[in-house]
């Protein structure tokens, strides 16, 4: 597939980590500069795509094994990066995505076993790309489980994992930040979210200036 001459951003992090609110602060704030923004999530962002996220959302959590998972949210991912992301990246748009592949590699690839060879594989054959910059909100799982429990609606997943396989991820995704190194900006996550949207910018300086 083609590169597009967009910018391509993603959002990660432990549920609860406030990724989707900044997300959604990052997003108004380059349309304030004038830029296009596509924001959009995964599981999701097409509508094939939003079909597949209520196969593995909904329903009993041991529904799928892992490895299915990791083929299902491939999918998904595949016909989000066809239908929306690829053809913002084309109009010059900058995508900011809530989760993408490292969602897959941390949650599926650590989760239940180490599966993270079979993600990476499969990324490499059917997704071939990376975002140009990925957002690490930073978190401790505790204070982030507090966040998610107090939501209404909550996704069931957050509890049936518990805190020490949070308290991995966190270390998988610290992991991940430090292995590709060239895109990851790790922002802490705690304190108000005007503070997180403070090191958030400070994070990406491409975006300070508006574009002439
Ligand atoms: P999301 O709606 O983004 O929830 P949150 O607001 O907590 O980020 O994602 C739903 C769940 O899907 C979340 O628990 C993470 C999980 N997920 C995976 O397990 N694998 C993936 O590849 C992706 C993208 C998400």
């Amino acid at each position: 597939m083609s590169q597009g001459s967009g910018l391509f951003l993603s959002f990660e992090g432990i549920d609860g980590s406030g990724k989707s609110t900044q997300a959604r602060r990052l997003a108004g704030h380059l349309r304030d500069l004038g830029r296009e923004v596509v924001l959009t999530r995964e599981p999701g962002g097409s509508p094939g795509a939003e079909e597949i996220r209520a196969l593995v959302l909904n329903g009993d959590p041991d529904r799928w094994s892992a490895e299915t998972e990791i083929l299902l949210f491939t999918a998904a991912r595949r016909d989000h990066l066809e239908r929306t992301i690829q053809p913002a990246l084309e109009r010059d748009a900058v995508v900011i995505c809530d989760r993408f592949a490292d969602s897959t590699r941390m949650y599926q690839g650590l989760s239940r076993g180490d599966l993270r060879a079979q993600v990476d594989k499969l990324h490499a054959l059917m997704i071939g790309r990376e975002p140009d910059i990925t957002l690490l909100i930073d978190m401790d799982p505790a204070e982030g489980l507090s966040r998610a429990l107090s939501r209404t609606g909550a996704e069931e997943r957050f509890e049936t994992f518990g805190l020490e396989l949070q308290q991995a991820m966190r270390r998988g995704y610290l992991d991940l930040a430090r292995e590709h190194a060239e895109r990851f900006r790790v922002v802490d996550g705690t304190g108000d979210p005007d503070e997180v949207f403070d090191r958030l910018l400070s994070a990406l300086p491409e975006f300070s200036e508006p574009r002439a």
